[in-house]
This record gives structure tokens, sequence and C-alpha cells, in this order.
């Protein structure tokens, strides 16, 4: 396969086109963006730490029956991907009350939510990723109301897999965001799952294992990433 041309170049990933139109190859990048881009920061290591993450949790997807984008991965900040033709909404499921939800709503973080909150954000840095109901998807012509209900099932589907697959490596899935597109008329999981665009804690201390510890100035932010993939068992090189 041969890579050509930048298509796109995001806040931490760069998108090639190849010599096949239906494949792509995602190169994870250092950069490490919060706030919508208002912090950004290069992370030694992150990159590649996060291609073979997302690999990783792609397999476990795909082999639980959930079509996904990844196809393999192509170095250690590259992965071949199918071209999706992307649908402009996040998915967010929440099983810990954290972050945004509560700033919104005034509940206390570490709070069990049951059932999981499913929420809906615009992908649009300008505007700050504003939270949209199902209504504005139809309306706005984002995603028809069948693939909506088909992103949805398979963002639950997603957390009954991972939260399993987390919690048998003593962490918490606290909450999660996905992004979906379009394969020859399929609704396919794309993007990646990596400690990015989701929240761990450790299940013992509740220690945040992942990009919070960015947002938050903690510290120890690829340190953490790392931490995870080795309890995942991830062979991560040196
Ligand atoms: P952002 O756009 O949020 O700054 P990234 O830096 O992660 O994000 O850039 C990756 C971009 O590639 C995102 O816009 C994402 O929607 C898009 N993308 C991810 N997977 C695919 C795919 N399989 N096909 C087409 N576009 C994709
Ligand atoms: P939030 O608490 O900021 O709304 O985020 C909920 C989860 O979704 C958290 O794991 C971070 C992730 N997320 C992203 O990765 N990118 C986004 O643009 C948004 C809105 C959420
Ligand atoms: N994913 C967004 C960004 O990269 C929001 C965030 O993580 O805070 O800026």
């Amino acid at each position: 396969m041969q890579k050509r041309e930048e298509l796109y170049a995001g806040k931490a990933k760069s998108v090639y086109l190849t010599d096949d139109p239906d494949r792509l190859i995602l190169e994870f990048r250092d950069d490490t963006s919060a706030f919508d881009g208002e912090k950004v920061e290069q992370l030694a290591r992150k990159g590649m730490v996060n291609n073979y993450f997302n690999v990783f949790i792609m397999d476990r997807l795909a082999e639980a029956g959930i079509p996904v984008h990844v196809e393999q991965r192509l170095s250690d900040t590259q992965a071949v991907v199918k071209k999706l033709a992307m649908i402009p909404v996040e998915c967010v499921v929440r099983n810990i009350a954290a972050g945004s939800l509560c700033r919104r709503l005034g509940v206390q973080e570490g709070m069990d939510l049951n059932p999981p909150t499913f929420e809906l954000f615009l992908k649009n840095d300008a505007l700050h990723d504003p939270m949209i109901n199902e209504s504005h998807v139809e309306t706005f012509g984002w995603a028809k109301p069948a693939q909506l209900a088909r992103m949805k099932q398979l963002t639950f589907q997603v957390n009954d897999v991972l939260k399993q697959l987390f919690a048998d490596a003593g962490m918490l899935l606290v909450d999660y965001k996905l992004e979906f597109g379009v394969f020859k008329g399929e609704i396919v999981l794309g993007d990646e799952f990596s400690p990015d665009g989701c929240r761990l804690w450790d299940a013992q201390t509740r220690e945040k294992l992942d990009k919070d510890r960015f947002r938050q100035g903690l510290g120890g932010v690829v340190e953490a990433y790392e931490e995870v993939a080795k309890r995942l068992g991830i062979d991560l090189p040196q």
C-alpha cells in the first residue's frame, strides 16, 4: 500500500490518502490537546502508545462483533483504516460522573451512574463541541435516525466489552467518546479509543490514568497511559 498526500491534520492525528480509495493511513502524533485545542503540548511517546492502544482495543471490539475501521498497525505511529464518511457527532457514555457532567448538573465526581448516561456532542472546536440531542441530529441532517440508533446501540455494546476488559485489569471505565462513520452503507466505529478520549481510574485508589492528568496539570501523563497499556498486556516498544 502506497502512502499519498495528507488529507487532514487534526489536533492529535494526521490522516493520509493511499493508493487504495477505500483505505487511509492514520498517524498518531505526540501532540496532546485539551479544551478544544486551547492547551496543546508535545508529549514524547504518546503517539506511539495511543496507536498500539487503539489497535489493541479495536481488535478486541472486532472480536466482539463490532464493525471497526482499523485494519492493521503499519508502524509504531501509523495504522491502516477504512476510509469512512465521518458523522460529525460524538457519542459519550458515562458509567461514573466526571468532567462536564459534574459542571453541568452539579453532581459529585465519582457518583455511580445507573443506568449509564448516553450523550451527543457536535464535533465543532469553534463552538466547543456543544451538547446536542437526537432531534438536532435529524433536523440538521448529521445522521439519519436509523444511523443514530445504530450508533447508540454500538456505543453501549462497546461499554459491555470494555467495562469488563478494564475491570479485569484493575481499572474503572468512567466514560468515553466514540466517533462513527459510514463505509459502504454501514455504520463503522472510527477515530480512536485511547486514554486521550476516555476516563480510566485505578479501581482501588481511583487514581486518574487518562487525559485528565494533562487537563488538570497532574503530570505523568504518558507514564499513566503506559501503565494502562501494561495492565492490558499491550507490548510497547522501549
Ligand atoms: P480532531 O479533528 O478532533 O482534531 P484528530 O487529531 O484525532 O481529531 O484527527 C483525526 C481526524 O480524522 C478526525 O477529524 C476524525 O474524525 C478523522 N477520522 C478518524 N478516523 C477516520 C476514518 N476512518 N476515515 C476518515 N476520517 C477519520
Ligand atoms: P466531558 O466530560 O468533557 O464531556 O467528556 C466525556 C468523555 O468524552 C471524556 O472521556 C472525554 C471524552 N471527550 C473527548 O475525548 N473529546 C471531546 O470532544 C468530548 C466532548 C469528550
Ligand atoms: N478532545 C478535545 C481536545 O483535544 C477536548 C478535550 O480533550 O478536552 O481539545
